[in-house]
């Protein structure tokens, strides 16, 4: 059968489980990916996968040829959205796309710094219809931006103090993508994706050291700390200044707030921490020393 759905960022964290949904439940689909051969590996599939760079035009007309309905990654790494990412939206509107389900950040109606909202602009400009799925923080950051934190050091050592954040698992975040991209009823549509609970990180730590029977502490540090922490782990500054920038956002509570769009759109309650914590728990999990 042919594909008419495009998924770019296959090989990330919900492009992941974007393509695991679609083949779970046997839709064709392409994968655009940036290294092909790394896709076909990590994807386990031999299907459909033709080269995709946003950097690289020449790759635009056959990953977007006879394609409706585009999922949409910005990579982190791009955050010039006139020079990175908007060149290909507008291809695909040439090219006969009809819809792209974008996904987007939690707040970014209000928060025209980040380079989702220019995206989204950018899709509404292109006369393409859309969805965006904007989702709140990863419950996967634990599992890997912060992993090796709880794992080695059994500490969260993030800038935010005592505030909230509705978690939200990618795995509910590509099942509400795979609805969007299937099923009628999501063009013109955004949609705010969080947990169904807002919790501190003395909390996140709390339930995961409930799971992996060792105690891990939230550190409590402020924000310089964690600046000089990061560049001393040998994060750019560049990179440093976007997590900064983004956890100042959660230290003022934005991070907080919960919606009922997952739900509604799943039919079922979103994926609790607990759960998450249990199915990741090999993340934090130290390796039995080999003897010599
Ligand atoms: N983390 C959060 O809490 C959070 C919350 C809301 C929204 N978001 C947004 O979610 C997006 C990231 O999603 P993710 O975590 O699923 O992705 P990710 O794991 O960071 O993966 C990025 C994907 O983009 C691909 N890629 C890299 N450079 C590319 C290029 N030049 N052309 C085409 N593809 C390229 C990568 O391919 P390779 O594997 O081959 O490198 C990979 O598949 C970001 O825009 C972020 O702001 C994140």
């Amino acid at each position: 059968m042919k594909s008419h759905i495009l998924i770019t960022g296959a090989t990330g964290n919900v492009g992941t489980e974007v393509v695991r949904e679609l083949q779970r439940k046997g839709i064709p689909f392409r994968v655009g990916a940036y290294d092909t051969a790394k896709a076909a590996t990590q994807l386990k599939t031999a299907g459909d996968i033709v080269l995709f760079d946003f950097l690289d035009p020449g790759t635009y007309s056959s990953a977007f040829e006879g394609i409706e309905h585009v999922f949409l990654v910005r990579p982190p790494a791009l955050s010039n959205v006139e020079r990175d990412i908007a060149p290909a939206i507008q291809a695909a509107g040439k090219a006969g796309v009809k819809h792209i389900v974008f996904l987007s950040i939690q707040g970014v109606e209000n928060n025209r710094v980040v380079p989702h909202y220019k995206i989204e602009q950018a899709i509404f400009n292109a006369g393409i219809q859309y969805t965006f799925l904007r989702a709140s923080f990863f419950m996967q950051n634990l599992s890997t931006t912060h992993a090796s934190e709880i794992r080695d050091q059994d500490e969260i050592a993030l800038p935010v103090g005592n505030a909230r954040t509705s978690f939200i698992d990618v795995r509910d975040i590509a099942a509400v993508a795979v609805c969007a991209l299937t099923d009628a009823g999501h063009a013109n549509q955004s949609y705010t994706l969080t947990g169904a609970e807002a919790l501190n990180y003395d909390e996140v730590a709390a339930k995961l050291s409930a799971k992996l029977g060792r105690l891990i502490r939230y550190t409590h540090p402020s924000m310089l700390n964690f600046i000089w922490r990061q560049l001393k782990a040998g994060q750019t500054l560049p990179y440093t200044l976007v997590m900064t920038a983004l956890y100042t956002i959660t230290r003022l509570g934005n991070a907080s707030i919960v919606t009922t769009d997952t739900q509604q759109i799943l039919g079922r309650e979103p994926i609790r921490f607990d759960q998450f914590a249990l199915d990741y728990r090999q993340s934090w999990e130290r390796q039995a020393a080999i003897p010599g």
